[in-house]
């Protein structure tokens, strides 16, 4: 067993080997966070900088995503070389220096690894596209043309197009689930999975707490490249891509998924195993069975730690029903799943807008989500309560908005940069002109503001994580009795003589809850929670409460 490097350090409340069981994740989106040299794009020297604001809202960890050699067609989810820093988020020195400023401030940190792909400006994809017989011909997905020249067959691209591109050298076609610059590694070759394994010892012998596994269920295709089914237009929904694009037209049986990956991400768990207190947080992509992949992926304890769910990232307002469903489903098919739940991150709108929320209702999801049976991330600015900011045509960046323009605007309206200071030059973000807008509406919610009122969404998000690391039962504990009455979604967690109820009223209009029998009390005064009254109480419309069974 490597002992962690800083173990003695770590001093938050979850200092265990299993602090990522029921964690509060932070992630931090570098480009965007925090500009130190002024060149307008977020580095790693800003993020120590602000590693001490972090540790004040009391998470577990925080979730970089990813700062590698990268030629930012996706904004680096389209890595150059896996074991260097971009120069624009600086170096490897910055990279240590961070880490350990991090473990001294008791911050655990999870890097965020794009395996599934890498940029076509990768070495190993410059060698393998030369030629039909190089040593890597055979690292990425190539495939021979129909006899009428069309792609091998019908997958298409999340971003657009077709998922096969066409390439001079090798007159094959290459298989790219994202971009066409991001073309698909073929795990079906043992090498391929020897490389990335050593790439993340790499990480792990750094010192970094674990991984953000990008697009986990799209390591493997079907080694047959069989075309995808057509889904029935009922059968679609929006949760990985929006309606307007065409992949939610088929069942994605081939092109992911396939039953192989199992054995990598036990190879992988199992490299992670050697390390004490890291952890391996998957993120599933899928439309129709991402609950039923999380619990294969999660199941036992030699594979994914936590699997990242797309449940609560929908446009779909998230209704008492909408949580009843997801919870229903886990318990009967996946009971055992550790999910992790967010609302927001660097993909899909900022939920406040996207839900189009009320300030009661802004305050209210946030609770909700820290009771819930799961781990937890948070995506930077939430904790600000800030709304998408707005992002014109011109100053587009996302090459998936400029696919999808307008039905779809893309990504950059929760990319933009995090203002911490009202008055400053660009919020704060920076001295150099911002890669995205700093938006007026968002700098007016800036951190020093906020700091300064003491009713502000930051200090409500910073008590409602403190209430979640106070009890074991919210974090870690079961989930029972989920039921939904009118507006209102209840639900009791519990874990040794520990005993949590929650209610909650998703809605405008007032309701009365019956407690469970026992002696209830009030599980915090500073969240707005209603007291009960003998076996009752009452919840106002967005009102909600949380209590503990008395002698628990
Ligand atoms: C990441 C995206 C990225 C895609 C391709 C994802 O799910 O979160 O930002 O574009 O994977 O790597
Ligand atoms: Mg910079």
């Amino acid at each position: 067993m490597n002992m962690h490097p800083s173990d003695m350090k770590l001093t938050n409340a979850r200092r265990g080997a299993d602090w990522w069981h029921g964690g509060v994740i932070y992630q931090i989106y570098p480009r965007s966070f925090q500009d130190s040299n002024g060149d307008g794009i977020g580095d790693l020297k800003g993020i120590c900088q602000r590693l001490p604001y972090i540790q004040s809202l009391g998470v577990d960890a925080i979730w970089i995503s990813p700062f590698f050699k990268s030629p930012m067609k996706d904004f680096g989810y389209d890595v150059s070389d896996y074991r260097d820093v971009d120069p624009m988020f600086g170096t490897l020195a910055d990279f240590d220096a961070m880490l350990e400023e991090a473990h001294n401030l008791g911050i655990r940190v999870m890097i965020d690894l794009v395996m599934s792909h890498t940029s076509n400006q990768h070495p190993w994809f410059s060698e393998s596209r030369k030629t039909r017989d190089n040593p890597k011909s055979d690292w990425y997905v190539w495939a021979d043309p129909q006899l009428d020249g069309t792609p091998p067959n019908n997958w298409l691209s999340i971003f657009g197009g077709s998922a096969w591109q066409w390439d001079s050298r090798r007159l094959q076609y290459y298989l790219h689930n994202f971009l066409s610059s991001q073309p698909d590694l073929n795990f079906h070759n043992s090498e391929v999975q020897d490389a990335l394994l050593d790439m993340a010892r790499f990480w792990l012998d750094r010192g970094v707490d674990g991984f953000r596994l990008d697009t986990i269920n799209f390591y493997f295709h079907d080694a047959r490249l069989r075309s995808n089914p057509p889904l029935p237009p009922e059968a679609r929904n929006a949760s990985i891509a929006p309606m307007v694009n065409p992949y939610n037209h088929q069942d994605h049986l081939y092109s992911k998924n396939q039953p192989e990956n199992l054995a990598f991400l036990e190879r992988l768990r199992a490299l992670t195993d050697e390390y004490e207190g890291r952890a391996c947080l998957g993120e599933v992509g899928d439309a129709q069975r991402g609950l039923e992949i999380m619990a294969q992926y999660t199941e036992g304890e030699s594979r994914m730690h936590m699997c990242y769910a797309f449940e609560f990232l929908e446009s779909r307002p998230a209704t008492t029903e909408v949580f009843k469903a997801v919870f229903d489903k886990l318990t009967t098919e996946a009971a055992d799943a550790w999910p992790c739940w967010a609302f927001s991150n660097h993909d899909v709108k900022r939920h406040v807008s996207r839900w189009n929320l009320s300030a009661e209702a802004a305050r209210l999801y946030p609770v909700l989500m820290m009771c819930l049976r799961g781990s937890a991330c948070l995506y930077q600015g939430e904790e600000l309560g800030l709304p998408e900011g707005d992002v014109a045509f011109e100053d587009l960046q996302d090459p998936y908005g400029i696919e999808f323009w307008p039905e779809f605007k893309g990504r950059d309206g929760c990319r933009t940069p995090l203002p911490w200071v009202t008055q400053a030059e660009n919020a704060g973000f920076g001295d150099g002109k911002a890669w995205l807008p700093v938006d007026p509406a968002q700098a007016a919610m800036a951190v020093d503001r906020q700091e300064a009122d003491p009713d502000a969404m930051l200090h409500h998000y910073r008590r409602l994580i403190a209430l979640r690391q106070d009890h074991r039962a919210l974090a870690q504990g079961d989930m029972t009795n989920m039921s939904v009455s009118g507006n209102v979604l209840s639900f009791e967690r519990s874990i040794d003589a520990e005993w949590v109820f929650c209610a909650f009223n998703i809605g405008d209009t007032t309701a009365q809850v019956r407690t469970p029998d026992g002696d209830w009390n009030i599980a915090s005064d500073s969240l707005g929670l209603m007291a009960p009254d003998g076996g009752a109480l009452t919840l106002p419309g967005w009102g909600m409460t949380i209590l503990k069974k008395a002698g628990g």
